[in-house]
């Protein structure tokens, strides 16, 4: 992490950021005694959206802001620990992983890609399609199942779009693959079909925006995802990035926001400390599942508009949980991937070996990723008893090896994190595009909101986070700068063509 933020965190506990309260919407830039808790934006929140909307804003000449996070350094959901047993250690990334998408030709690059290149990260293609089949009996070869699997997300995401041609209702994703004719009755199809669709599961999911958000990402990026193994940690891009531009006296780490006061003048701030910010004007980047769960009060209470948007879209968990064991016990010529089909679908499915050339050989570490439910399961349990869980599954898959227990293990709790309260947005079937616009319009004029969940074509993405900071940044820029100003509009109320036929 760069020097000067951690100078920026050293000040801020020296207690030398001035704490007195003035008024919102003074024009602080001609106020001779500013201070640095009256800026004209705050920026709440120090993930990809708030450093690239801080960096935006940079850009269009306005400097007096000040980015507000609650953790000790920037980067929110990307994520890293050290892992292993001593003298076995690897960094590892608990959040955002792979580029997903990178460019397509000669086509847009995916940001995210561009700032990884930029800053020099390591990063590795990792092909998804690279995959060994298991299940409770061992190595059981169902590629063809999987393989139809593969056709049937695709016919899923043909399907949605002419319903969007014929302007047919959303349904569930699982209305789309049922009338496709794609039941995944069995364990080995439903654990297929799992791979292709469950970051977020087909129930939970529009079968229109979930086709409409893995196009606009893998048809504007190429299907390749690059995987970061670099060993400062993923975050270190939009660190770096961070550093680039911004000065020490505008950034405050671990500074908790409590409540967000806001009027048509401006916008106050009350941190865990006690201490109140003041700004013309606030930019809230905090995760759906922060604004979902009330941990950060708003006053007065936001809008029914806007609070129907916020309820009505969904927060998904994903969690990734390690294992390191003395040394690798699956085969050299082991496929990178595996996916175990357990008689209950979601029950422990996906894995993926690091002890590979391409990643960190000799770790003897590999991975299993588990999601929505099954996540939020597993926060409610002990790493004991996840631990056991898990190790009962390796030992299924293996049922020739006698099976160490791991010399580490570890997985991170992202729903119960009152920081995050999950890992990325999900756009359910009932969630309609003008609560998708309200999610993101302005409050009174003063208080915006950006950050994946409010990216209509990359929602759940980095390069979502990323585009949203920007746009968003923009637009208050104009504002700020006046004339031609447009504050992002509200519908007052969604309303249902048809009710029940009344
Ligand atoms: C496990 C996991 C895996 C993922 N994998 C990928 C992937 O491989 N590829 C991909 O493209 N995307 C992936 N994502 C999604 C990606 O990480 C996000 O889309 C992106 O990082 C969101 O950035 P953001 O700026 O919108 O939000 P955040 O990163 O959540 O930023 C918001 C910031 O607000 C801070 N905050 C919250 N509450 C408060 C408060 N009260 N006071 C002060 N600060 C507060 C948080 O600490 C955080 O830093 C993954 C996410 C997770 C969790
Ligand atoms: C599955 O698809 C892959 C990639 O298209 C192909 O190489 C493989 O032979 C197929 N396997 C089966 C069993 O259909
Ligand atoms: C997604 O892409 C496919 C293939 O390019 C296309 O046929 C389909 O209409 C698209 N779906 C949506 C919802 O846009
Ligand atoms: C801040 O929010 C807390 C609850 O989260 C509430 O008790 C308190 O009155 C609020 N303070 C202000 C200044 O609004």
């Amino acid at each position: 992490m760069a020097s000067k933020i951690f100078f920026a965190l050293s000040l801020l506990a020296l207690g030398s950021v001035v704490t007195s309260r003035s008024i919102p919407g003074a024009d602080s830039a001609t106020d001779a005694t500013k201070r640095a808790n009256d800026v004209k934006v705050l920026i709440l929140g120090g993930g990809i959206a708030g450093v690239i909307a801080a960096r935006t804003l940079h850009e269009q000449g306005i400097d007096d802001f000040m980015l507000v996070e609650a953790q000790d350094q920037l980067g929110g959901r990307l994520k890293s620990i050290t892992f292993g047993a001593p003298g076995k250690e690897v960094v590892l990334e608990l959040g955002a992983n792979w580029i997903q998408g990178t460019q397509d030709g000669d086509g847009p690059p995916n940001p995210i890609l561009t700032l990884a290149q930029k800053h020099g990260l390591h990063t590795v293609y990792n092909d998804w399609d690279d995959i060994k089949t298991y299940d409770h009996t061992g190595a059981v070869d169902y590629l063809d199942v999987f393989n139809q699997s593969v056709d049937a997300y695709t016919d899923l995401t043909v399907s949605a779009g002419a319903r969007v041609a014929k302007k047919l209702v959303d349904g569930t994703a699982r209305t789309g693959y049922s009338l496709g004719g794609a039941k995944s009755r069995t364990a080995h199809a439903a654990a297929s079909e799992y791979y292709q669709f469950d970051w977020s599961t087909p129930e939970e999911s529009s079968w229109i925006a979930s086709s409409w958000g893995n196009n606009f990402t893998y048809n504007t990026f190429g299907d390749d995802n690059l995987m970061s193994i670099d060993q400062r940690g993923f975050k270190e891009y939009i660190q770096a990035e961070a550093d680039d531009f911004l000065d020490p006296s505008q950034l405050a780490l671990n500074a908790l926001v409590q409540n967000i006061s806001y009027s048509n003048s401006g916008v106050s701030v009350v941190l865990a400390d006690g201490e109140t910010l003041t700004a013309d004007y606030a930019l809230c980047t905090f995760s759906l599942g922060v604004l979902q769960h009330d941990d950060v009060r708003f006053v007065p209470e936001l809008p029914q508009w806007k609070e129907e948007a916020i309820q009505s879209m969904t927060m998904a968990t994903y969690s990734k949980i390690f294992l390191q064991f003395p040394k690798k016990f699956w085969a050299d010529n082991e496929a990178r991937m595996a996916l175990y089909a357990d008689t209950e679908r979601g029950r422990y499915p996906v894995w993926q070996s690091l002890d590979h050339a391409k990643f960190f050989l000799g770790s003897g570490i590999f991975f299993v990723t588990v999601t929505g439910d099954f996540s939020q399961r597993i926060e409610a349990l002990s790493d004991t008893e996840v631990q056991a869980e898990v190790m009962g599954v390796v030992r299924n898959m293996f049922p020739d090896v006698d099976v160490p227990e791991p010399l580490a293990f570890h997985y991170n709790r992202w729903f119960s994190d009152p920081l995050f309260r999950g890992s990325y947005s999900n756009w359910p079937s009932s969630f309609f595009s003008e609560h998708h616009e309200n999610l993101r319009a302005t409050v009174d004029d003063r208080l915006w909101f950006a950050g994946e969940a409010t990216s209509q074509k990359f929602f759940g993405f980095m390069h979502g986070a990323y585009y949203e900071g920007l746009e968003v940044a923009t637009s208050m820029a104009k504002c700020i700068k006046g004339g031609g100003c447009v504050t992002l509009n509200h519908v007052e109320d969604v309303t249902n063509a048809h009710p029940y036929w009344i």
